[in-house]
């Protein structure tokens, strides 16, 4: 059984020797597209919110959203919108979620961030095929087909939602085509409310917004661009529009008020170090009060952001400490425009704070019992691999007990986001060295650079199972870095 990704390259197959394909790939983390539409003007679209999802069920389905001035874009949506509808939970209460597949290929929903059971976890061959269809009409498809627990037409994920208050986010998971159904539109908010986060004085309402951040290049008729079959964007695919919320670079009023932006990196491969222009007097623009798996103890504060595609960071800015009328840019390392925020002269009141003390979750987990090593690495064809092996279902590289703890040690050649499901970890260290200003708090992928060696800690809770272990530069997942992990009784 083999499979040829979208890329146009069997994991499995492929023979790239000689052929060079590592002089076409930059020692970048990824490569850029450009549009061939031309590019919108900046500051133009009013920032949207995604609407929250009402009922249980999310269709996908094709739409045309009005993303560039002029044109419309064929997207791959749930419910319509890119991002997809905001799914809220309850800690405790458990969320269930019927997705039906009106798109033309088969899917398969993720949690990111979500303890969640295997069978509800998104495994990457546990396609939902489209309605109309069965995993036999797949015989001859292009994709040799490989399928684990296939669903005709709809499939109900359960999520017990045994986890704390945070940022979560769903996302297409198929395997050999997550990049680019996610680039199409497959992404949405998800998140996770409890009782100890509402007993904070934090922003919300208005005053809390969740961020997507993606960049897309376009077709000269509007439709996403994307480089399938060009074996030069193995190494990740980086667009030249940054779309926040689905929106080209937009803008948005503020009060001169505390705001809590929850910040998600949903692109594909690039990396963003996100700063404001100007920078509030004083500095320490951002006072971190989050990461992936929800309330850090204490906050952090930042000048600048440094987020990887898939981690998020809670953040709260404070406009009140610009005078009104201050157009604020929320600006990359380059200079590089992601947004703009237009402080207003509004009368308005802030009630709201940041305590000292945000959560009492426990830091520290028990020494761990064993440690495993992992090595992502680029193969002689360009593919890319963990220790040395291309995804294949089936095969675990790990096989952890329920209930220990455990010490994994990453290293690398390359950037790498390195992404676990089931667990949030802590890193413990980075090159031997205490963790990193943006390590802090219970995470699920954190930012391996290149020719770093990194430890974590994490213990395997509730749910025994296959999951995964992959690198979320969706060019490198599905270019096969990407491993099983088996929780065992
Ligand atoms: Cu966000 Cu396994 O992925
Ligand atoms: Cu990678």
């Amino acid at each position: 059984m083999k499979r040829r990704a979208v890329l146009g390259v069997g994991a499995a197959g492929l023979v790239a020797a000689g052929l060079g394909w590592s002089i076409l790939t930059p020692k970048a983390t990824g490569r850029l597209l450009r549009s061939r539409a031309p590019l919108p003007p900046k500051f133009q679209a009013r920032l949207a919110i995604p609407p929250v999802l009402q009922g249980e069920e999310i269709v996908q389905r094709e739409a045309d959203l009005h993303i560039l001035p002029g044109l419309t874009t064929r997207a791959w949506t749930y419910n319509g919108s890119f991002p997809g509808p905001t799914v809220v939970s309850r800690s405790g209460r458990p969320t269930a979620v019927t997705h039906r597949n009106q798109l033309p290929e088969p899917v398969v929903v993720h949690l990111h961030g979500g303890h969640t059971p295997a069978k509800s976890d998104g495994y990457p061959i546990d396609l939902i095929m489209p309605e109309g269809q069965t995993h036999h009409d797949m015989a001859g498809h292009d994709m040799a087909a490989m399928t684990g627990d296939v669903s005709n037409g709809s499939r109900t994920y359960n999520y017990p939602m045994l986890q704390r208050a945070a940022t979560l986010w769903y996302h297409d998971h198929r395997m050999g085509f997550t990049g680019p159904n996610v680039y199409r539109g497959l992404a949405g908010f998800h998140l996770v409310r409890d009782d100890e986060e509402d007993a904070l004085p934090l922003p919300r309402g208005e005053r809390e917004l969740p961020l997507m951040i993606t960049d897309r290049a376009f077709e000269a008729d509007g439709s996403f661009r994307y480089p399938a079959g060009d074996k030069a964007y193995m190494s990740g695919v980086l667009g030249d529009v940054v779309l926040v919320n689905g929106l080209p670079w937009p803008v948005h009023e503020v009060d001169p008020a505390r705001y809590r932006l929850r910040v998600l990196n949903a692109s594909n491969a690039r990396r963003y170090r996100l700063r404001l222009d100007p920078q509030p007097p004083g500095g320490d623009a951002f006072v971190q009060i989050g990461s992936d798996g929800g309330l850090l103890e204490r906050p952090v504060r930042h000048d600048t952001l440094q987020i990887a595609p898939a981690e998020r960071f809670d953040v709260v800015v404070d406009f009140g400490r610009y005078k009104p009328g201050t157009r604020v840019k929320l600006v990359d390392r380059d200079g590089g425009d992601v947004m703009r925020f237009d402080v207003t002269g509004g009368e308005r009141g802030d009630d709201s704070a940041v305590p000292d003390r945000l959560s009492a979750a426990a830091t520290t987990l028990p020494e761990p019992v064993r440690t495993r090593s992992f090595k992502f690495s680029e193969a002689r064809d360009g593919t890319w691999r963990i220790n040395d092996l291309e995804y294949r279902p089936g095969r675990a590289l790990a096989r952890p007990k329920l209930g220990e703890v455990e010490r994994w040690r990453f290293v690398t050649d390359f950037h790498h986001p390195v992404h676990l499901h089931l667990n949030h970890f802590r890193v413990v260290s980075r090159n031997a060295q205490e963790p990193g200003p943006y390590d802090g708090g219970w995470k699920d992928t954190v930012d391996l650079r290149a020719a770093e060696a990194l430890e974590i800690a994490v213990r395997f809770t509730d749910y025994t199972g296959t999951f995964m272990l992959h690198c979320h530069n969706l060019e490198h997942e599905d270019m096969a870095m990407m491993g099983d992990f088996t929780v065992e009784q």
